[in-house]
């Protein structure tokens, strides 16, 4: 069996890795991929885009690729699995019409509120000038956000009220997030602990991952601009069994059944970014139509089952049929990042360290990476995400940070303080 993968960070790297380890897959082809990729058994790269829709339809079928599984959230918004499944190739992830989770906020505020799953309360504007007048009377801290794709960037929570109307300018006015921003979202502030709860879905069934928690703020402390996220771990202590089945009955099976009512079978990976209030509400602050990144990465690397079977019943539409199984052991993973990120930073610089994931309870996952001249070189702001596993949360970010401190380049930056809210409730 021959499946591709499409995307380059560090999720893909870990799909692709988790993929090739089913003994009946011969062959992982990732596009455009990473120095990790490339390295990874039965895994090689092709040299074409995550964007590039047509050259990748193309790839798959000169390839004859069995199954395609899409990682990042770009192409699959702009309808790559409508155009796979036209041309007759087997692709997970959802349908333009079902990655409007992720494409559309304000699509997706109305329909969260239109099924009743709770969320923040919110107003969705098209017009610069009423937004604004929103903001002179609305609580704060209030939150503004683009409504389309803006990688991550497009969400600005302010405090005062010069700065809702910075931050609305910025948006709406400027257009910072080109059309993203044509609409904006404003929400009320939710306060809380944050957690990812991901699934697959197959149109009707749910089939709900382990859980985690990311660290989206660059700095030490939660502190800093916000990133693609700083490092994550799994499972997210904050989604203890009881409000698992809370999240399922309250946010996962009313989404899928809303979806279903307005006619969608949404199939893939469905990311639910949850804020927990202090009143045990799971709230939903966005949806991913995607894996998150970098939750994937300690998330697949406790994931015992097949993950091609998983994926293939998801397909079938019998999710029902199937179980995950996971490593009772928490996993802990840090990002490496390219200092100056989510700013400027430089790219080219050699890595060292990358052969210290020797033990099988370390991994050493690539994103912004490439060869050039035997090296391994940085090519992106998030560059490696270094895995453990442990036994418990503290033990897990001990044996990572003790991967992270064998990996060097000119001026790399980490936090050193993933997962310190669950390492303080162990103690
Ligand atoms: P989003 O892309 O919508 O998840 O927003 C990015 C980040 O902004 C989230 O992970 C939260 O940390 C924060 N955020 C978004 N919406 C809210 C909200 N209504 N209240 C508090 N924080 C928020
Ligand atoms: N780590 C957050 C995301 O993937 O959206």
């Amino acid at each position: 069996m021959k499946i591709l993968v499409v995307g380059s960070g560090g999720r893909e790297h870990a799909l692709a890795w988790s993929l090739a380890r089913a003994a009946r897959v011969d062959e992982v082809i990732v596009a455009p991929g990473n120095a990790g990729t490339a390295a990874e058994p039965k895994v090689r790269n092709e040299n074409v885009g995550a964007e590039d829709i047509n050259g990748l339809l193309r790839l798959a079928q000169d390839e004859n690729v069995d199954l395609t599984v899409i990682g990042p959230e770009a192409p699959l918004v702009a309808g790559i699995v409508d155009r796979f499944v036209d041309t007759g190739l087997r692709c997970f992830g959802p349908t333009a019409a079902g990655a409007r989770l992720e494409g559309s906020k304000a699509y997706t505020k109305d329909f969260l509120d239109r099924y009743n799953i709770p969320t923040a309360a919110y107003e969705n504007f098209s017009d610069i000038d009423a937004a604004l007048a929103h903001v002179e009377s609305c609580a704060l801290p209030t939150v503004v956000k683009a409504d389309g794709l803006a990688a991550g960037k497009g969400v600005i929570l302010a405090h005062t009220r010069e700065e809702a109307i910075a931050a609305i300018n910025l948006v709406m006015g400027d257009k910072a997030f080109g059309d993203a921003g044509n609409v904006c979202v404003i929400e009320d502030f939710l306060k809380g602990e944050e957690a990812s709860f991901m699934a697959l879905v197959d149109g009707e069934h749910i089939l709900p991952l382990a859980t985690s928690q990311d660290h989206k703020a660059r700095d030490e402390d939660d502190k800093g601009p916000n990133t693609g996220g700083m490092g994550a771990y799994s499972p997210a202590p904050v989604i203890d069994n009881a409000m698992a089945g809370k999240v399922m009955a309250e946010v996962m099976r009313p989404t899928i059944e809303g979806l279903q009512q307005d006619g969608e079978k949404y199939t893939g990976f469905l990311y639910a970014g949850l804020m927990i209030g202090a009143d045990g509400v799971p709230r939903v602050l966005e949806f991913n139509c995607r894996m998150g990144d970098p939750e994937t990465q300690p998330i697949l690397f406790r994931l015992q089952s097949d993950l091609v079977d998983l994926i293939e019943a998801a397909l079938d539409g019998r999710l029902n049929s199937v179980e995950a199984e996971w490593d009772p052991r928490p996993s802990l993973g840090v990002v490496l990042a390219a200092g100056g990120y989510p700013e400027s930073y430089d790219k080219g610089n050699v890595i060292t360290g990358l052969d210290a994931d020797g033990p099988a309870d370390l991994k050493i996952f690539h994103a912004g990476t490439k060869e050039r001249d035997n090296n391994v070189v940085t090519s992106g702001g998030r560059v490696l995400c270094c895995v453990a596993l442990g036994d418990d949360i503290t033990d897990a970010q001990a044996k990572a940070y003790g991967l992270v401190d064998q990996i060097s380049w000119d001026n790399m930056y980490c936090r050193r303080d993933i997962g310190y809210r669950a390492v303080a409730r162990e103690r």
